[in-house]
């Protein structure tokens, strides 16, 4: 299959399907794709040529700045795949200890006029056991990043959520370049109230403990450990947050997860209840990347997601202070060449 071909004949026909059944074929051809060399060749012409853009965070060697964001593949099944189209990292989950559901369908929903979706997934996955399965599968020697987005499960209460999240990292840990702390999903309730200076010091207290535990256990170096948050912060809750960070030594921070506000949008879809992603969250992600790189004098590494769907969105935030940058809902409307595209626009671009 040729790039165009895929691009004139598969491309819009899934955007006519409802978007998870269209995201359920996708995952299901990317996983027979990287299953077999013609697949993965094919996989390797949709993304072009991608040109090393090699970006060092601490002990993480990204290979270009373009990443996959979370909850795209939620359970691990084709992070080749999406490696092989041009993704230098990929964020798998939101995981939680156990498998759960989520939410009822339909819970995905398109606004194409403002690039944009809503979804009120719930974080439904099989679990962290059976995705570090596949994670183990994968070769160690790998040209790209794999993160794991930690999670707890739907009915485990706040004072609880402490435990889930460390029993993720620990089934995780051995698998993943970096570990992601989700505290920043509308979709589980309460979630984000972990963001607050209540809970959030003591489970990152955890989790950094955990962390140098299980590191020292094994011989390997802890794991780097991100939070990542929402865009509806105040900037004092967020200058709160950041010090927490600081002070119980997190590795960095992701910028951001999906909104609760609905401003300007066009499409009736918005009534619906969830995070919106894409083009309408652009500008205030961007806005708090750097809030954050002049607040921290660009000491604590940011990942900036956001409304990326082209190389001057993801320009924009490594101008503001990203790292790195990922992407979700520009995936869904760019189509499966959208990462080696950004990457080489970047690359021609730079001075
Ligand atoms: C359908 C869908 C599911 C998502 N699931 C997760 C998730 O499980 N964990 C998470 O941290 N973020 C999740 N996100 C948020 C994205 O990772 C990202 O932060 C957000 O969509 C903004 O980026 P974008 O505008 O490029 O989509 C999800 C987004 C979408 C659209």
């Amino acid at each position: 299959m040729t790039n165009s071909s895929y691009e004139r004949l598969f491309f819009p026909a899934l955007k006519r399907l409802d978007p998870e059944s269209a995201h359920d074929h996708t995952l299901t051809a990317l996983a027979l794709a990287q299953s077999n060399p013609v697949g993965r060749a094919a996989l390797k012409a949709i993304a072009g040529a991608v040109p090393a853009r090699p970006v060092q965070v601490g002990a993480l060697h990204f290979p270009n700045p373009i990443g996959l964001a979370a909850g795209f593949d939620k359970d691990a099944r084709v992070v080749a795949g999406l490696a092989l189209l041009g993704f230098g990292h990929i964020e798998v989950g939101t995981l939680t200890p156990r498998p759960q559901p989520g939410n009822p369908r339909p819970r995905v929903f398109r606004l194409p006029a403002d690039g944009a979706l809503i979804n009120r997934m719930g974080f439904p996955n099989g679990g962290v056991e059976a995705a570090v399965a596949r994670l183990r599968a994968l070769p160690i020697e790998r040209d790209y990043l794999v993160g794991v987005s930690l999670g707890k499960q739907k009915e485990t209460p706040l004072e609880e959520a402490a435990g889930d999240y460390v029993a993720v990292m620990r089934a995780a840990h051995a698998y993943a370049d970096y570990l992601a702390v989700n505290i920043s999903s509308p979709n589980t309730p309460g979630l984000r109230q972990l963001q607050g200076g209540r809970y959030l010091y003591e489970l990152l207290r955890m989790l950094v403990t955990e962390n140098g535990r299980l590191a020292s256990a094994t011989g390997r170096a802890p794991k780097p450990l991100w939070v990542k948050i929402a865009p509806d912060l105040e900037l004092s809750e967020l200058d709160e947050i950041l010090d927490t960070l600081l002070m119980t030594g997190i590795d960095g921070i992701i910028i951001a997860n999906t909104t609760l506000r609905r401003d300007d949008l066009t499409e009736k879809a918005k009534s619906e209840t969830g995070g919106l992603s894409g083009r309408p969250v652009r500008q205030r992600s961007t806005e708090l990347i750097a809030h954050v790189h002049r607040r921290t004098n660009g000491t604590l590494p940011i990942i900036g997601v956001g409304g990326v769907d082209s190389a001057a969105a993801a320009r924009e935030k490594l101008d503001a202070g990203a790292a790195v940058v990922q992407l979700y809902t520009g995936l869904i409307y760019g189509g499966p060449g959208i990462a080696g595209r950004i990457v080489r626009e970047l690359a021609a671009n730079a001075s």
